[in-house]
């Protein structure tokens, strides 16, 4: 039998409440080790469609995560394989001390104290962040926030990580090493950007979206040239 795929998306719709369809059918997998970018128009349902992979937001179709649909009976188990930076750091940081933050998953996950110490201060050093561990996370710039939101995300190493647009606010050299962090993990990732030169970087393989659909897929220059979007 073949292996399942680590992600298989079929025929995934939602609507919000009070609106229109955020996502009007999508149909999507992740295979092992690949980066796929993300790229599409505001409001075309990216970050929706992330948050659905996670079980954050519940819609209609098929959402499996290595064979196991995502559903009440296996959200742990989703949430184990996959880890998620949050579009806005300040939805993801709530611990009084970035080193507290960073190990709030691998404590939770009982790993035993110098385990989690040990992640704490690898994830830190990882992202450039070392130092700054005691800090409380509101008083982090916008860009060390996202770093420290990232590390909370590598100290649980998760199988597959989604990023939402994760260079925003970050400068010219942090940007840079954080595409080289991400190059050098083994991790399979899916990466919202509207940071075309970053997608480039990353990824193998780009979708589209628009509307709440995939209207477009390939390589990114590919895809990029489908929908003039430079
Ligand atoms: N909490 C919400 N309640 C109601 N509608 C929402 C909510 N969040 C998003 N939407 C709507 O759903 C659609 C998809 O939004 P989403 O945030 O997924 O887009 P996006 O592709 O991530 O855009 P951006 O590039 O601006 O981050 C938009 O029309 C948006 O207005
Ligand atoms: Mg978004």
């Amino acid at each position: 039998m073949d292996k399942a795929p680590l992600l298989e998306v079929e025929n995934l719709r939602f609507r919000y409440p009070d609106g229109a369809a955020a996502l009007a059918g999508v149909n999507f997998r992740l295979e092992e080790g690949e980066t796929v970018a993300l790229l599409g128009p505001n409001g075309a349902g990216k970050t929706t469609f992330l948050h659905l992979l996670v079980g954050l937001l519940n819609g209609q179709g098929r959402v499996q995560v290595v064979g196991r649909p995502v559903d009440r009976a296996n959200i742990a188990f989703a949430r184990s394989q996959i880890g998620l930076l949050f579009q806005d750091s300040n939805d993801q940081l709530f611990m009084p001390t970035v080193a507290e933050d960073i190990a709030f998953g691998p404590a939770n996950a009982r790993y035993q104290e110098h385990e989690v110490l040990q992640r704490v201060r690898q994830a830190l050093a990882t992202v450039g962040l070392s130092g700054l561990g005691e800090r409380p996370p509101h008083h982090l710039s916008a860009g060390q926030k996202r770093l420290a939101a990232l590390a909370g995300i590598l100290a649980m190493e998760p199988k597959m990580i989604l990023l939402d647009e994760p260079a925003t606010f970050l400068d010219p050299p942090a940007r840079a090493h954080l595409i080289e962090t991400l190059r050098a993990l083994p991790q399979a990732k899916i990466v919202v950007t509207h940071d075309i030169s970053l997608a480039r970087a990353l990824a193998q393989r780009a979708v589209f979206f628009e509307k709440g659909r995939i209207v477009a897929e390939g390589s990114v220059d590919e895809v990029v040239q489908a929908r003039s979007w430079l």
